[in-house]
């Protein structure tokens, strides 16, 4: 809970999402957060005013920007699943691309710092590791709408910091989508046998450590484009046998197939792994190990029905 009088506010689209989650556990306490979400549930946590306002629709979000004015705004909402995005086109468009034009064009009239949330997804996966400056070429609707919004947000505000996460991981609040860990933990702790690909990999990130990372970006007002990752790279099913390692399961539940074994709707980059040196000296952030995420995880862990 803060515990200063606010001295800055951040409006952050998105903000029951797993990253809203991480950054507003990681918030410094002189800081305002207004948090924005779409469905109607009461939100559980101390660090946020939340409201209701979908990003798709111009007035709601200019109502919004009309009754306070933001420092900054942290563009987060949207369809981030890749196979949903790919079998529902029409909507993930008017939401990843109409919502960020409607949020990129109330920053401009305010005058906010705009940080815009894309992704490791704009990259084919032949090529890495990928460096902030590598050219963009997503293989999948989703990462196409994310580097199209990436470019509009240019455009609408050249001064945004895009900033895109790679795959994320930690407890999320439990009416939004699963992660890696908590879909890979639920079936462990249920005796169920986990099959996970051995053909994909990246240096998968910790949400509080992206929470951390955005809030040096804003408090730096660092523009540009910053690549937030781990430090280890690996295989999911490495992944998976390290959460089974640290929450104390059973490895032999940990089954190593190749994509083909999943019917996915959208292809996926086998390897987009980050270079995060950027991060490392624009924002002074070492990238966190993987065990020492998962730890942190299992510290926090609650009875979760
Ligand atoms: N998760 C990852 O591994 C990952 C990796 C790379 C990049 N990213 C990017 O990071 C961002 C955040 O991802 P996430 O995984 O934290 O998201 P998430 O857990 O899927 O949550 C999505 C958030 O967006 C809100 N939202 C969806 N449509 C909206 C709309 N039309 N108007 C207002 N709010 C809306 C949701 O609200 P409700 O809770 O009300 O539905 C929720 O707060 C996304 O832009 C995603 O593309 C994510």
């Amino acid at each position: 809970m803060p515990t200063a009088p606010a001295s800055w506010s951040v409006c952050m689209t998105g903000g029951t999402g797993l990253l809203g989650k991480g950054m507003e556990e990681t918030a410094p306490a002189d800081c305002r957060i207004v948090s924005l979400h779409l469905r109607d549930y009461p939100v559980d946590d101390p660090w946020a005013t939340h409201i209701r306002a979908d990003v798709r629709d111009a007035r709601a979000v200019e109502s919004v920007f009309r009754a306070e004015r933001f420092d900054a705004v942290v563009h987060a909402a949207g369809i981030g699943s890749v196979d949903y995005a790919e079998s529902h086109y029409a909507e993930a468009y008017t939401s990843n691309i109409e919502g960020t034009r409607n949020v990129a064009l109330q920053c401009r009239e305010a005058g906010s710092h705009l940080v815009y949330i894309s992704t490791n997804a704009v990259f084919d996966g032949r090529r890495a590791p990928y460096r902030e400056d590598a050219p963009v070429c997503p293989v999948n609707k989703y990462g196409e709408m994310k580097a199209q919004c990436e470019a509009l947000v240019r455009e609408i505000v050249p001064s945004a910091t895009i900033v895109r996460p790679i795959l994320m991981y930690g407890w999320n609040h439990l009416i939004c989508r699963q992660n890696p860990v908590t879909w890979m933990l639920g079936k462990l702790m249920r005796g169920e046998v986990v099959h996970v690909v051995n053909d994909v990999r990246e240096n998968p990130l910790y949400n509080r450590q992206c929470g951390l990372a955005i809030w040096e970006i804003l408090r730096r007002r660092a523009e540009g484009t910053f690549h937030i990752a781990g430090r280890d790279v690996v295989t999911r099913d490495q992944f998976a046998l390290l959460v089974a390692k640290v929450f104390d399961q059973d490895p032999a539940l940990v089954r190593p197939v190749s994509s083909a074994f999943f019917p996915s709707i959208a292809p996926r980059p086998p390897d987009t792994t980050f270079v995060t040196e950027r991060m490392q000296q624009d924002l002074g952030i070492e990238p966190l190990g993987l065990e020492a995420g998962l730890r942190d995880m299992k510290q926090r862990m609650q009875v979760r029905v």
